[in-house]
């Protein structure tokens, strides 16, 4: 038998102009966690979904256990052992925890379903692979990181021997994310063999065992993580070094660009959400803002950004904000799916969005000088797409990530809210992201960035406040150590 639980070999997929996979040969061994990184666009997730039965491949093939394999559906996949964790989960909120995990591969005793077996043995799993679940919660009102587990479940009540995740910590705050590598660590234990999509290098230098490359649909590096640097992964990923990191500001002088001034936000069951929070945001500064999931971010940045009305605590430049969209306000959303573009719309459109008054003429928005300012941007930004005319949602994650950055970055406005600025783009848009923060900041904008990875605060910010329980618990400067946010986030005092 085959040391590999699953090959892929020669495996090439075209869509349209665009070779997805180019002759990829991947192999990966029972036991082993084994990493698949590469920039946004480069093929990851054609290549898994080819794996997962989603797409056919053009050319190439797959060997499960030494044994060539064809897989027409993801029914076909998981009858020979492959699983697979979406990152948009496939659960029944509505149902129970047990009854997602067995759905359509039910226990059956007589011709009745057994409810019993099912939560036996769902408890069986959960204890082997150390992912705590109760098995009689309804999924709706379980936070990501327990429904994610409950997809890994899922795939290992269905014998997966080979179990795919495509970015599963993008979901995740950084203590879910260690805690899902313990499991991970636990199943690859017992023989099964993972694959792992993830952008975050340490991540996959701390968790994987190799790592394969790839970049523009070819496999440009493998590595056994034992002796690999993050540099000679991102060599292999965009055939360069990235720059080093700007040096943090001291706060400017100048008056406060953004000042909140002793807000409290109750939602609609009057629940307090935010209790006096005061803080400001200065022109040239970055602020990073950081806090556990659920601490009154959301509520903070909703009232800045003007989707919930602040009764005149948020003030710009001395004048409160109001609600609706104020042009003086940049924001890159975190779900720049449902919040930060049209996905039916085009590119040139959403790079539009909100600048439609800029261009008009009397006769209604010309086309050209609409493509004309797409274009540009386009190229600003090294934004890949096959042409301005396509729809938005056929761009990867980092693409469509950049373009809304363009957008909110090319208005020249006062402050700029980003939320979660990196989260799921590469590491070299990463790079380009920050830098663009940092050159608005250069130019006077006052930033306050919201992220769940401290590192990222570290990078970026001239400052970083704690949101706790709705409350500003601390601040620091740039220099904080993650164990001190850490601390903070949690509501250790410092
Ligand atoms: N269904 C599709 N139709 C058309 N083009 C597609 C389709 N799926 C992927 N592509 C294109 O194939 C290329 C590879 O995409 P893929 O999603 O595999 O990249 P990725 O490495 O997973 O990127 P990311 O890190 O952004 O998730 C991209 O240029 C993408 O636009
Ligand atoms: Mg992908």
């Amino acid at each position: 038998m085959s040391e590999f639980a699953a090959e892929l070999v020669g495996v090439s997929k075209r869509f349209g102009p665009v070779l997805a996979n180019d002759g990829i040969d991947l192999a990966v061994a029972r036991g082993e966690v084994h990493a698949v990184v590469g920039e946004n666009g480069a093929g990851k997730s054609t290549l898994m979904s080819i794996l997962y039965g989603l797409h056919r491949p053009d050319a190439g093939h797959i060997l499960r256990s030494g044994t060539q394999i064809r897989l027409r559906s993801p029914a076909d996949a998981i009858r020979h052992g492959l699983g697979m964790v979406h990152q948009r989960f496939r659960l029944f909120p509505g149902l129970t925890v047990a009854d997602n995990i067995v759905i359509g591969a039910e226990p059956v005793t007589g011709a009745r379903l057994d409810r019993a077996a099912a939560h036996r043995s769902v408890t069986d799993l959960s204890d082997r692979y150390g992912l705590r679940v109760d098995p009689a919660a309804l999924v709706g009102t379980l936070p990501v990181g327990v429904r994610q587990r409950v997809e890994i479940l899922r795939a290992l009540y269905r014998h997966a021997e080979v179990l795919i995740l495509d970015e599963p910590t993008a979901v995740l705050t950084p203590g879910e994310a260690d805690r899902l590598f313990e499991v991970l660590r636990t199943v690859a234990a017992g023989g099964v063999a993972i694959l792992l999509v993830t952008h975050k290098l340490t991540e996959v230098l701390a968790a994987g065992d190799r790592v394969t490359v790839l970049r523009q649909g070819r496999v440009t590096g493998r590595f056994t993580t034992a002796d690999t640097t993050a540099d000679d992964l991102v060599h292999a990923m965009v055939g360069r070094s990235l720059p080093t990191p700007v040096p943090r500001r001291a706060t400017p002088d100048a008056a406060p660009a953004l000042d909140v001034r002793d807000l409290t936000v109750r939602d609609a069951d009057g629940v307090t959400r935010l209790s006096s929070v005061s803080f400001s945001v200065r022109p040239g500064e970055i602020v990073g803002l950081a806090g556990v999931a659920g601490s009154g971010q959301r509520e903070l940045i909703d009232t800045i950004t003007g989707l919930r009305d602040g009764g005149d605590r948020v003030l710009l430049d001395g004048t409160p904000i109001h609600p609706g969209r104020d042009p003086r306000v940049a924001y890159v959303p975190e779900d720049r799916h449902a919040r930060g573009t049209a996905p039916q719309m085009s590119l040139a459109e959403n790079l539009l969005m909100g600048e439609q008054r800029t261009l008009a003429t009397r006769s209604g928005l010309p086309r050209a000088a609409v493509r004309e300012r797409a274009r540009d941007l386009v190229a600003r930004f090294s934004i890949s797409a096959a042409s301005v005319d396509v729809p938005i949602s056929a761009l990867s994650g980092g693409n469509a990530q950049k373009a809304v950055l363009a957008r909110e970055l090319s208005r020249g406005s006062r402050v700029i809210v980003a939320e979660e600025p990196t989260q799921g783009v590469d590491v070299a848009v990463r790079s380009r992201v920050h830098a663009l923060l940092i050159e608005a900041r250069d130019q006077g904008a006052a930033v306050l960035v919201q992220s769940s990875e401290l590192a990222e605060l570290r990078e970026l910010a001239d400052r970083v406040l704690v949101l706790f329980e709705g409350r500003l618990v601390a601040e620091f400067g740039g220099d904080a150590t993650e164990a001190q946010l850490g601390q903070a986030m949690t509501g250790v005092s410092a």
